[in-house]
Parts: C-alpha cells; structure tokens; sequence
C-alpha cells in the first residue's frame, strides 16, 4: 500500500483528483461462448510459459490444445499445471502443422523469436511472441516484409504494461497537458541476485542443457538486462514521449557475477529523444531499493516528469498489483512584497525541503458519472476519499498479463490491432539492439544506423 499523507487535502486537490478520474480508460470487451474459443499452442514452457499457464488456466476463450518445448522437464510440468492437458511436442514446427491449433504463443529465448514467429505466421497462426520481439536488425526488416503480406494475422508483442490501465490513464493525463511538457523519463530496475539469487541470472554450471540453461547471460543468444528488463521501460518512454530515441549512450560491464557470463550485470543507459526529451535507465544486480512510491516498492517502475508533474508508475507483480502516483510541482512563490520572506540564498528551502504531496492515480472505475446511482456515487467518493489519505490504493480489476491475453484472443476472433503491435514490438527491439551496441563500443549510438547495420543480412 502507498504511503500517502494526504492529510491536509485542499479544495483544489479533490477537483484536480476527480480530473485523473475523469480520464478513465476503457474496459476491455467481455470474452464469448466458447463455440468461439481460440485453439492455442505455446512454444517455450519454462519460466514464461509456465507462469502464462497459471494466467490461461483462470480465463475464458481459448483452449491450450498443444506445448512445446525441447527441455522435457518444463513440457512435463506445462502439462501437467494446464487444466487443458494439451498434448506436448518437442519440435516446434510439428505443433505449428496441426491445422487445429489457431494462434500460438512463443515464450522461448530471445534468439529463437524471429524464426519461431516467422514460422508460425507462414502456417497461418497468429502470433503473440514474447518481447523483446526480434534481436537481430535484419530479422526487424524480415519481419516487417513478412507481416505485410500477412496482413489479416495477429502479432502481438508481450510487453503488458500497454495493457494497464494506470499507464493508459498515465499517457491520457500527459495528452490533457496535465504534466506540462514531459521532457525527462528515469526508469529502473534493480535486483539484489545476492540476497535473492534467481535460477535464471545465475550462471548453471553442469546443466545438460548447456548453453541453453544460461541463454539470458549469454551474447549470442539474448539482449541480457536490455533486453529482457530494460526493453519494457524504454517502450513506456517511447509511449509517453510519443516517438523514438535517435540517440543512445551507455555504460555497461561484467562487474560483480564474474561466473563466463558475457552480458552484462549493470547497465547505465542515457536515450536522447527527438525534441531533446531524456530517458536515464538504469538496472543493476546487487541491490533492490527503489526511491519511487515513497519506496513502498523495490525493484522496478517509470518516473514520468513533466514541467508541471510528474508520475510514478509500476505494472507491480502478481503480489504487489499496478499502481501510479502523481505528484504537482511546486507553486510559483508568491510575488516579493512588503513583509515577504527573505529568500535563502542559492536554492530556497521551500523549492528543495517541501516535496509536493503524492495524489494516487485514479482509474476509470472511480470516475462519478450521471449514471450512478446516490449509493454508488456516495461509494465512489468514500473510495476517493480513502484513496487520498493513503489508506487505500486504486487497482485495476485485472492483472495487466490476463488484459493482455484476453486483448490478443479477442483480436484473432474478431481483428483490431493490437495495443503493443508490430511497430511497437520492432521500435523496441531496435532500442536494446542500439543500447548494446553503444556499451560494447564505448560510442553514442545513432539509431539511423540501424537500416545500414541490417543491409546485406539476410534473416
Ligand atoms: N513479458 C514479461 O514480463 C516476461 C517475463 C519473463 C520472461 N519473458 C520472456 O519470455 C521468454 C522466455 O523466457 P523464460 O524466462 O521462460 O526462459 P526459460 O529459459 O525459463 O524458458 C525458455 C524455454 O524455451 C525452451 N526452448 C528453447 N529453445 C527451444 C526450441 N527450439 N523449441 C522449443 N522450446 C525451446 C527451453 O527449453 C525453456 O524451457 C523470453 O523471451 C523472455 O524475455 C517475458
């Protein structure tokens, strides 16, 4: 719960409230019968694929009809946790034969993307693959042709923060000027693999698998902190600048698991943007403490700053759900006159001792229309109320994952296209492939140069 000391809410503060209320994002369409359902296939049960598992076992529309995966282990236990006991394959390209099976979802590593999705939309599935979506440029290029002329498929790119409500809410308030001019985004992601050491950041020695039990340590098989953490950031600072960097600049290295992994395990990542916007990233190993929601959070979450606010967002966790904060800057000082203050010198103690006060960002849901009823109405400001002294927090009514889910079944049946689409998925590809390479050359990186690193390559 946010630490909010809205004690002395003024006049102004609940009207200003009741405008993030205003701006309410739209619920999403309630699933059909299920003569309707989608006949899914999933390639890649390990962590991904098994935690999408217990997310598909709660919702309605589909049938997981069919798994893959060449780790015998994960495809037992994908298996064996559906309540649909799809039948397993361990060859990706038998499961896409089946004409029985209607879309597919990949959760395999990062360098088997392309030819995964390729496939499956040349047998005539639509696609939801994992992000980041391709890791190669040519493979950006390939894909891009390729979609063209499967133009009625549906590709949709795991990045689930699209699909929260909080960030929809987030990118409507900068559209009503709310924030004044955003010029600065600050996002993070830090993990203490020291306190809490994860199966899949810590080099596997002696596994049978090898190279594959290590694939996010390792260069030639995935992005590493750029691409599997960073990538669903630098897509929330392309959203809310509303265009893409032109320029990126890092440090990254190898500085405290030397275990042969060759990504990197601390990464400082500055993106200019095309009206000198500013995205400062950073994720690191070795601690969790996050400054953001009055660092009732760890880990991760966006800072959105803008000349009149800014925002803190989180898409949370299965535990900790979605949350946004909203903080006003401060009000211009009253003009000097008799009997004023004097003004401490340099910086004044009200600009750099008095924050403003979190207001929580408020969804759709809480929004009081002509529609309620006296009881509804009076609850919804009782909620508000709550929601301003801290006591409570707004949450979406689904988690941003089932949103997304629930979003891709409902494009393959009726079309529509989806929130984190193919040019989402591809600018954002682009990014990390770009953050790369400017920590590995020690060089600002020009995204122009992204067509010429793909030409003569074929995917
Ligand atoms: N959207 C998110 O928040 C999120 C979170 C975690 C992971 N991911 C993404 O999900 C994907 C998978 O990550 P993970 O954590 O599950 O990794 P993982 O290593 O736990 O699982 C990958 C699985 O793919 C299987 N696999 C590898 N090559 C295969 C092939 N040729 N055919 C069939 N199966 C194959 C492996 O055996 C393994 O079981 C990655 O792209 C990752 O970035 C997304």
């Amino acid at each position: 719960m946010a630490n909010n000391k809205n004690d002395n809410l003024t006049r102004r503060d609940v009207v200003q409230l009741g405008a993030a209320a205003a701006l309410s994002a739209p619920f999403l369409q309630t699933v059909k019968a299920a003569s309707n359902q989608i006949q899914l296939g999933l390639i890649g049960t390990g962590g991904r694929g098994q935690y999408h598992i217990t997310h598909l076992n709660k919702l309605d529309g589909h049938k997981l009809v069919a798994a893959c995966d060449l780790y015998e282990p994960n495809l037992k236990k994908a298996i064996a946790d559906s309540k649909d006991k799809p039948q397993g394959y361990k060859d990706y390209r038998e499961l896409l034969s089946r004409k029985d099976v209607d879309a597919v979802m990949i959760a395999a590593p990062l360098y088997m993307h392309y030819p995964m999705t390729r496939d499956a939309i040349l047998a005539g599935k639509h696609v939801f693959c994992e992000k980041s979506l391709v890791f190669k440029p040519e493979e950006a290029f390939a894909l891009r042709a390729l979609m063209k002329e499967h133009s009625r498929q549906v590709l949709q790119v795991g990045l689930q923060r699209r699909y929260s409500q909080f960030y929809q809410v987030a990118r409507q308030m900068i559209d009503k000027g709310l924030l004044g001019d955003v010029t600065n985004v600050y996002a993070q992601w830090h993990r203490n693999l020291v306190a809490k050491p994860s199966k899949n950041w810590i080099m596997k020695k002696n596994d049978p698998r090898g190279d594959d039990a290590n694939w996010r340590l390792l260069k030639k098989m995935s992005g590493g902190l750029t691409g599997e953490l960073a990538s669903h950031q630098i897509d929330i600072a392309d959203w809310m600048f509303g265009s893409h960097p032109e320029m990126v600049m890092g440090l990254g290295g190898v500085d405290y698991f030397k275990d042969g992994r060759d990504n990197y395990d601390n990464i400082q990542l500055i993106f200019r943007y095309p009206k000198g916007q500013r995205l400062m990233y950073s994720s690191i190993c070795t601690n969790s403490h996050s400054p953001m929601f009055n660092a009732s959070r760890t880990e991760f979450g966006e800072i959105i700053m803008g000349t009149k606010g800014t925002l803190h967002l989180t898409v949370g966790t299965d535990e900790e759900p979605a949350l946004g904060l909203w903080f006003r800057e401060p009000e211009k000082p009253a003009e000097a006159g008799a009997g004023a203050k004097p003004v401490v010198a340099g910086a004044s103690l009200a600009s750099t001792g008095k924050g403003s006060k979190s207001l929580p960002v408020l969804l759709g849901k809480d929004e009081v229309t002509e529609k309620d009823t006296f009881l509804s109405k009076e609850m919804k400001y009782a909620r508000r109320w709550l929601y301003s002294k801290g006591v409570m927090v707004p949450e979406e009514d689904k988690n941003p994952v089932d949103t997304q889910l629930e979003s891709f079944f409902e494009c393959c049946r009726n079309g529509g296209k989806p929130k984190a689409d193919i040019e989402v998925g591809l600018a954002d590809s682009s990014a990390v492939m770009m953050s790369n390479l400017a920590m590995d050359e020690g060089r600002r990186v020009y995204f122009n140069e992204f067509e010429k690193m793909a030409a003569g390559k074929k995917a």
